[in-house]
């Protein structure tokens, strides 16, 4: 019986819990583009996003552990995450995940840095105390990891222009504000993000995952690129946002 939510040539969706899931082959995906849930309250319908830190990376080392397993030896890995949070006390977040990665198996490759523009600002009034002076830095990154190989094997097409290469290879990446970004789903990234990745990181003719799809920002971008996909989703109703943004960029 198949399990999927929804079905096309190219996009595949399960509404399915990661940790619970058999929907993913071992070994048959080129790309994973995600962005997890942060640990910083946001109020989704279907994940406590408010839980005790060492709670929080434990789970990250599981379902990091998932996604290797569902890589090929030459597949790749974006991982989307903050520096750093600051609810419950100041925590190193990229750091912590990356070293989770390494230890998972994951094999790091580099770091590029999302600026500010379309992260959401502090608005806090900065309070002048020199004695305990707090610095924040309104910055994301996307954290590149391999499985085995960097180098890809076989010859596959690829669809970046010189262009493209030239400016997204650069390490410092910020995105304008999108005029019709979804607010449906609380955090939902800007589409340049899988954008950018899809064509630097894969062929035309390879599998992209997001198996913390929310409202199918990475599936938009794959199908926008001829890329086959797939989403998973724990949250029915994000499934159905997902559903209703694929049909309308359908039209
Ligand atoms: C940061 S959001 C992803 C947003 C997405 N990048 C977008 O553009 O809409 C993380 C998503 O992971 C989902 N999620 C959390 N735990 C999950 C689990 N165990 N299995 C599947 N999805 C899960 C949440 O419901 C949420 O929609």
């Amino acid at each position: 019986m198949d399990k999927s939510y929804y079905e096309t040539e190219d996009i595949r969706i399960y509404n399915e819990n990661i940790f619970i899931t058999e929907s993913i082959v071992d070994d048959s995906i080129d790309l994973i583009i995600t962005s997890p849930p942060f640990d910083i309250d946001i109020k989704y319908d279907s994940h406590d996003d408010n839980m005790d830190y060492s709670k929080y990376l434990f789970l990250c080392e599981n379902w990091l552990s998932c996604f290797h397993k569902w890589l090929k030896e030459d597949g790749r890995f974006c991982l989307n995450i903050p520096l750093e949070k600051n609810n419950n006390g100041k925590q190193s977040v990229g750091a912590d995940l990356t070293a989770i990665a390494k230890k998972t198996g994951f094999k790091y490759h580099s770091t590029i840095i999302l600026q500010e523009g379309d992260i959401p600002k502090n608005k806090a009034v900065p309070v002048m105390d020199i004695s305990a002076p707090r610095i924040i830095s309104p910055v994301e990154l996307i954290v590149v990891l391999y499985k085995e190989k960097w180098k890809k094997s076989g010859k596959g097409c690829s669809d970046i222009s010189e262009e493209e290469f030239n400016e997204w290879t650069n390490g410092i990446w910020s995105f304008p504000e999108e005029v019709n970004r979804k607010t449906a789903h609380p955090v939902s990234f800007s589409m340049e993000l899988p954008y950018r990745c899809i064509k630097l990181f894969s062929f035309t003719d390879d599998l992209i995952l997001d198996p913390f799809m929310g409202s199918g920002t990475t599936l938009l971008a794959a199908r926008h690129l001829g890329r086959k996909a797939i989403g998973i989703e724990i949250d029915e109703e994000y499934c159905k946002l997902a559903v209703e943004r694929l049909n309308e960029k359908a039209v």
